[in-house]
């Protein structure tokens, strides 16, 4: 009679836990509305655009060719087989018809274009002359994580490496949003380095993630115990 009682208990919780997990990850949901127009898919993109800024004057710079360390090896592999090489793309919402256009990445000592591989990014518009501040978080695995801080040339469609701005409070990061030069809100959405140990992370919620500042020369935790934060945006009045 205990032992029934104590597999129904069991058998409840298991039944518990796997539907919560199925509606945390909205199996059950359709959506069927887009604003404000149809979607388009634009095939050179390739794989990997995980995140995107808009300028006010509808330019989007977006990333390619996403991957990092706790990637599914699958994945890493299908990355490796194909050659999948990180690139930053512009899309100028004023004129469709010019398509994706990739930019030409002039790096710097601390960049290894053979390693890139963009996430997140943030613009900071010049809005004199064109010449954006762009900062992108880039996974260069083995290496750790690192914001990488480029200047935009719109004469050139060319990006200038800057600076990599990087720490060991940098677990996995995913996106930024930067304010001022050189000032940003960035979120550490892994905690572990390991596809299974993100998956039990991402499965159970963990609260092992958090929101970091940094001013310009240090890393400041903002907040903890989010469970995988992903995207982050600012306020007008940046704070
Ligand atoms: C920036 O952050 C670092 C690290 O927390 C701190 O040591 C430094 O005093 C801060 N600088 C300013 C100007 O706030």
């Amino acid at each position: 009679m205990l032992k029934k009682a104590i597999l129904i208990g069991l058998l409840a919780a298991v039944v518990y836990f796997v539907g919560t997990k199925v509606k945390m990850l909205g199996f059950h949901l359709h959506y069927y509305k887009h604003h404000p127009g149809t979607c388009r898919v634009i095939e050179t993109a390739g794989p990997g655009s995980e995140d995107f800024h808009v300028t006010s004057a509808g330019l989007a710079f977006i990333t390619s060719g996403l991957a990092f360390s706790s990637a599914p090896p699958s994945f890493l592999e299908f990355h490796k087989k194909n050659n999948i090489k990180g690139r930053i793309l512009i899309y100028n919402f004023k004129n469709p018809k010019k398509g994706l256009v990739e930019l030409k990445i002039k790096p710097s000592e601390t960049l290894d274009l053979a390693k890139f591989k963009p996430h997140g990014i943030s613009v900071l518009e010049d809005k004199a002359k064109g010449e954006h501040l762009v900062y992108v978080v880039n996974h260069p695995i083995p290496e750790p994580d690192a914001v990488e801080k480029f200047r935009f040339n719109p004469k050139t469609n060319e990006l200038v490496h800057l600076k990599s701005i990087t720490s060991n409070v940098m677990t996995t990061t995913n996106d930024l949003a930067v304010g001022e030069e050189d000032k940003f809100y960035i979120t550490n959405f892994n905690y572990f380095n390991n596809y299974f140990l993100t998956v039990v992370e991402g499965l159970f919620q963990l609260p092992l993630g958090g929101v970091l500042y940094y001013n310009g020369t240090g890393f400041t935790q903002v907040t903890r115990r989010l469970a995988k934060p992903n995207g982050v945006f600012l306020s007008k009045d940046l704070r």
